[in-house]
């Protein structure tokens, strides 16, 4: 039985994804909103959920604990202060907002409300990547030295989507899939000093030019020096969807391919370490709800959102200006 209530904003891709791990951390939602007709009522199914097209009626109605946000990231904004106003906790997805003046406006927004505000940076809920982090404090590579991301795939019709235009996403993918790579690299060392950046897009078989970058590769230094390499691309083969950390006696690989976590030590010997796989959403909104009932703390919060805004900004300027 559901302590706590539960709504989504926002029922295409991801707010799909939001409804079933609701449903698996066990808490199912009651009350679903889409402002395309029809599209939250398509994913009530038999849960009881009421379907809403209208946000401002929701908030008035539901009487919500926790709201997921998963529209796109221009509307995140207005949606959570929104959200927090009306006294409910929230999780935005990422990228929390594509500016920081908005992101800065959504963490008051919260503290004024002394509600919870979180971001959908999923990946610090994979439990490989939860593991490899404590293998690098644990010191199992040494000191740290090298980071290294890929995630690049291609979607097809990208240029038909709200991804490629610049009004609904705020950025390419910059600011769409790097936000990812650019919250593991926090994650991991801490924050980031400098920032550098190339972009791309190009005719392709795929399509025209789009109207945002599609395909970048940024750079990244730490605080301490730990130097990061990031690629991401909407329209390029995806290779192998890995992160690597390289350490002074070893390195560790997450493969998404595989979903496994491989230790490789100073002689080149490779070991697959024994990590349980669970699903990085359903993880994720167990830990928000344990958070608004008071028996955990926050593991990404506004600022953590902030901050990696703050870093896609300087690197989507970085690239336009070479
Ligand atoms: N964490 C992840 O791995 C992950 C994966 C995919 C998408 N996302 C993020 O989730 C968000 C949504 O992406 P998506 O792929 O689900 O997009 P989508 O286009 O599939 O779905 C977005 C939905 O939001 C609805 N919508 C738009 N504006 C709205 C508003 N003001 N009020 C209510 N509904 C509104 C649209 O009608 C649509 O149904 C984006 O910020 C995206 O970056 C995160």
């Amino acid at each position: 039985m559901s302590t706590l209530r539960i709504g989504i904003i926002g029922c295409g891709g991801i707010g799909r994804t939001h409804f079933h791990a609701w449903i698996a951390a066990g808490y199912t939602p009651v009350a679903l909103c889409d402002t395309t007709p029809g599209a939250a009522a398509a994913l009530v199914g038999d849960s009881g959920a009421h379907a809403y097209e209208d946000v401002t009626l929701l908030l008035a109605e539901a009487q919500l604990d926790i709201v997921s946000i998963c529209t796109p990231p221009t509307t995140h904004c207005a949606l959570t202060v929104q959200a927090l106003d009306a006294k409910v906790h929230v999780l935005v997805e990422k990228p929390m907002a594509p500016t920081v003046a908005e992101c800065n406006s959504m963490i008051a927004a919260a503290a004024r409300a002394h509600r919870l505000l979180s971001v959908g940076f999923c990946h610090r809920f994979q439990p490989q990547i939860v593991a490899l982090k404590q293998a690098l404090s644990d010191g199992l590579i040494g000191t740290p030295m090298m980071f290294q991301n890929r995630f690049a795939g291609v979607m097809p019709d990208v240029h038909q989507r709200w991804f490629s235009d610049p009004a609904l996403a705020g950025g390419g993918v910059i600011m769409d899939t790097c936000v990812h790579s650019v919250d593991m690299f926090r994650f991991f060392f801490g924050d980031v000093r400098r920032v550098q950046a190339s972009a791309t897009t190009r005719a392709t078989d795929l399509g025209p030019a789009l109207r945002v970058e599609d395909t970048a590769i940024l750079t990244l230094t730490s605080l301490d020096g730990v130097l990061g390499v990031i690629e991401a691309s909407w329209r390029s083969a995806p290779g192998v969807w890995a992160v690597t950390v390289f350490g002074t006696t070893g390195s560790l690989t997450m493969n998404y391919d595989t979903m496994q976590l491989v230790h490789q030590n100073a002689d080149g010997v490779a070991t697959t370490l024994p990590i349980p796989d669970v699903d990085r959403f359903s993880a994720e909104l167990a830990h928000f709800a344990s958070c608004v009932l008071g028996k955990a703390q926050l593991r990404v919060t506004g600022v953590d959102g902030r901050q990696a805004t703050a870093i896609l900004v300087a690197a989507m300027a970085d690239a336009k200006s070479t």
